[in-house]
């Protein structure tokens, strides 16, 4: 068969050389990044022209004096001002291999050769079958789901998630969720979000239930028994049960298999669809799934990710298939991000991440120990209950007020770290760490958050 011009130019030696070329220039301009480096003499980086520049016109300011230059090299960053920071939280979790990565670039910009930049769902190319497929077979290794529906980021995937187990319950309306939750930011999703700090001013649209979180103080079977409650009170009126594997806005709160397991044999008992928020989840807790680390696959019905996939996805099983006409959108994600997020699954899946001594768990181990030695240490009781899932750590700082944690968030930022909060009473700091950490840099977060707690102590 003749090769399709697409084919072609997927295949071409001369595009292929020409990429490596532009990788190899790339790379040699970002490794002269070595290290975290105040910001430029001359540059004043609180009245930034770029960072006053998108307050003005967000009309609203930026958490951090942060606008990234466009270079960067694994965990660290570098920034307009010409500062260079350890970037410990990539987007919000988004750049699992840190910045600019050769493989990431390389396969970026081959998706920059086609002849679209957007993807749709009504005329998808060739790349979107390939990360389909990829997608497809992780998710089929060790649970029921089958079917994958791409989406451009979380929120729409969770929405898509919800229509879904909405239609298979023939349009109930409540949904049950721990407390302290988070679902994204279009109103459903915030409604479901346990803050009311992101909804101020948003009607209250009674929709949702709550189960308390497993914690010391709540003994497990109370969640249970209020998960009885609801469903007693409003039966079949009930569409699904969503949650986090692991609360991750809530406070990187993690649960033992035995909590979950209860729950989600009651869903089945009771008909009550089981939907698994991975969004912050996927690729981060040593599988691909944290519901695979937990071991509670077969219980779930409908499944979401995005961020380090670099495009959105809503999973679902065979017996949770849309009808025609409920799912849609313009756009599926563009041809580079396709292309990349099949990367980065790729890397993941094939060169040691995974797994109990993978890569991702030994940054784990190293980061909890090095923040627990300082709490032992040098900062001793300043950073308590260092701990979460994976590559997704956070401990308390200071006294765990709201006030001391954004103090100590700006602190670590001057001094060249980034991350960013989670939780309240406990108000915690959380970091995304990407897969490229080594012990070398673990060792430099170590003198910063060090230096930071003892500028606020
Ligand atoms: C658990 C969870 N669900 C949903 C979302 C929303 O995803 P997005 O910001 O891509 O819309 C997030 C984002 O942080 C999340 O952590």
């Amino acid at each position: 068969m003749t090769p399709t011009l697409g084919q072609q130019l997927r295949n071409s030696k001369e595009i292929n050389s020409q990429l490596d070329n532009l990788v190899e220039q790339v790379l040699a301009v970002s490794s002269k990044i070595s290290g975290v480096r105040p910001a430029d003499p001359g540059h004043e980086p609180q009245s930034s022209d770029d960072v006053k520049a998108i307050g003005g016109l967000r009309g609203r300011p930026l958490f951090y004096n942060y606008v990234g230059s466009g270079a960067g090299r694994g965990p660290y960053v570098e920034l307009e001002d010409g500062s260079v920071k350890l970037d410990l939280i990539n987007g919000i979790g988004i750049h699992l291999f840190g910045h600019a990565h050769p493989r990431v670039i390389r396969a970026t910009l081959k998706g920059a050769t086609f002849d679209i930049l957007q993807q749709g769902n009504l005329q998808p190319n060739v790349e979107y079958r390939q990360f389909s497929e990829k997608l497809a077979s992780l998710v089929r290794r060790n649970s029921r789901l089958q079917y994958v529906w791409l989406a451009t980021c979380g929120t729409i995937a969770n929405e898509n998630a919800l229509k879904i187990s909405r239609q298979k319950k023939r349009g109930a309306r409540m949904i049950v969720t721990f407390k302290n939750a988070f679902a994204g930011r279009s109103t459903m999703m915030a409604e479901i979000t346990d803050n009311p700090t992101f909804k101020v001013g948003m009607p209250d649209y009674n929709e949702v239930l709550r189960l308390p979180f497993y914690s010391s103080q709540v003994p497990m079977d109370k969640t249970l028994a209020v998960f009885k409650e609801h469903v007693e009170k409003y039966q079949d009126k009930i569409c699904c049960f969503v949650f986090e594997p692991m609360l991750g806005e809530g406070g990187y709160r993690a649960a033992p298999r035995e909590f979950f397991v209860p729950l989600l044999e009651f869903c089945k008992e009771q008909a009550i669809p089981v939907w698994a928020d991975e969004i912050q989840t996927f690729t981060r807790t040593g599988n691909f799934f944290a519901y695979e680390t937990l071991g509670i696959g077969q219980y779930i019905d409908v499944c979401t990710i995005a961020k380090t996939a670099q495009v959105g996805a809503t999973f679902y099983t065979e017996d949770f298939k849309p009808d025609a006409g409920l799912l849609g959108g313009t756009f599926s994600g563009s041809t580079p991000a396709l292309c990349a997020g099949h990367e980065i699954l790729t890397m993941m899946d094939e060169d040691g991440y995974l797994g109990p001594h993978g890569k991702v768990m030994q940054i784990h181990h190293g980061f909890v120990k090095m923040l627990n030695q300082l709490n032992e240490t040098t900062c001793k009781d300043q950073l308590v209950e260092a701990g979460g899932l994976g590559l997704m750590v956070a401990v308390t700082p200071l006294d765990g007020s709201k006030e001391k944690q954004l103090a100590l968030l700006k602190t670590l930022f001057k001094n060249g770290l980034i991350c960013f909060g989670c939780g309240s009473e406990p108000y915690r700091i959380r970091f995304l760490l990407p897969a490229v950490l080594t012990t070398a840099d673990i060792d430099v977060a170590k003198d910063i958050i060090e230096k930071s707690i003892r500028e606020l102590s």
